[in-house]
């Protein structure tokens, strides 16, 4: 089983954009920052599309859906110029590293937002989207040898935990720098709280009325109904069918479908290595 995958620099990407691409992510860290920027990081697979609606809700102050795609504010994929030409404030995001940020971006002590998954369902949702969501992969393995894949970081953006690990560095490392964390499982837990909490990082004060109203506006089902069919033509040929199919499901546990108790057993124990010297704490049920 292989996932078809590009190369840059050692790190693994989808190959969206060819050598275009990749002379854009090696241009990324020139690229500007604004005071205002709000990164949004994430590895793949742990709620960019959600968190990109909600925070873009609270820098407009209403519960109404944004008439754009997240994918086109997706740093390492867009041209420079594209990236230049979004008004501000921006919501750029990204599935890179700190250090591969825009150096601007830390220079200019831009807002980053950092979601984390349980890499349980991570690796459930990430297996639908190379099988079953982006033809770009070429991938037509069974889940029974995904894991090994995931576990080894055979992935575009390389291993979830060398992926957490950087940004648990990065942030003992860079006391000011301001990033909020938060969890995805604490989002379905009570979006509310969570919009509340981002409201506050990044200063933007909303009525309790509000933030109800844009947790329920950001539900799976009613982004489903509200996104869908939202996508430009360029991201239509990556996807399978023409179709977008990056709400699949928006649970948390998920992985119990799909996890068989050897798999389970297996995937602990690395867990349990990989994450031993990590203060990290996901939950991987509600
Ligand atoms: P599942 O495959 O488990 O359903 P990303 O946006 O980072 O690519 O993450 C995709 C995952 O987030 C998918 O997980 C997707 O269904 C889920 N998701 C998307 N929108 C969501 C929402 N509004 N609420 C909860 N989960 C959502």
């Amino acid at each position: 089983d292989h996932i078809k995958l590009m190369e840059v620099d050692g790190e693994l990407y989808p190959n969206v954009g060819g050598e275009e691409q990749a002379k854009g992510i090696r241009a990324l860290a020139e690229a500007k920052a604004r005071p205002d920027d709000i990164v949004l990081c994430n590895y793949p697979k742990s709620g960019c599309h959600w968190m990109w609606e909600v925070i873009n809700m609270i820098l407009q102050g209403s519960a109404t859906t944004i008439p754009d795609f997240k994918e086109n504010h997706m740093i390492e994929f867009i041209p420079p110029n594209h990236m230049e030409a979004i008004p501000s404030p921006r919501v750029l995001n990204t599935h890179m590293k700190f250090s591969q940020l825009p150096r601007e971006t830390i220079e200019k002590r831009c807002k980053i937002v950092l979601i984390l998954r349980n890499p349980k369902d991570v690796a459930v949702s990430f297996y639908h989207h190379h099988f079953g969501i982006a033809k770009l992969y070429q991938y037509e393995g069974k889940w029974e040898n995904y894991l090994s894949l995931f576990n080894n970081g055979k992935v575009d953006w390389g291993s979830f935990y060398n992926y957490v690990h950087s940004w648990e560095k990065t942030i003992h490392d860079n006391p000011t720098h301001p990033i909020h964390v938060l969890y995805y499982e604490d989002m379905k837990a009570d979006s509310a709280a969570e919009v509340r909490r981002l409201a506050n990082f990044m200063g933007v004060s909303l009525s309790d009325d509000l933030i109800e109203a844009i947790a329920e506006k950001c539900s799976f089902h009613n982004m489903v109904n509200d996104k869908m069919g939202l996508e430009d033509e360029k991201w239509r040929k990556v996807w399978r069918d023409e179709k977008p199919r990056m709400y699949r499901k928006g649970e948390v546990g998920d992985w119990k479908n799909w996890f068989t108790v050897a798999q389970n057993e297996e995937f602990d124990r690395i867990y349990a290595e990989r994450m031993a010297n990590s203060k990290l704490k996901f939950r991987f049920t509600l």
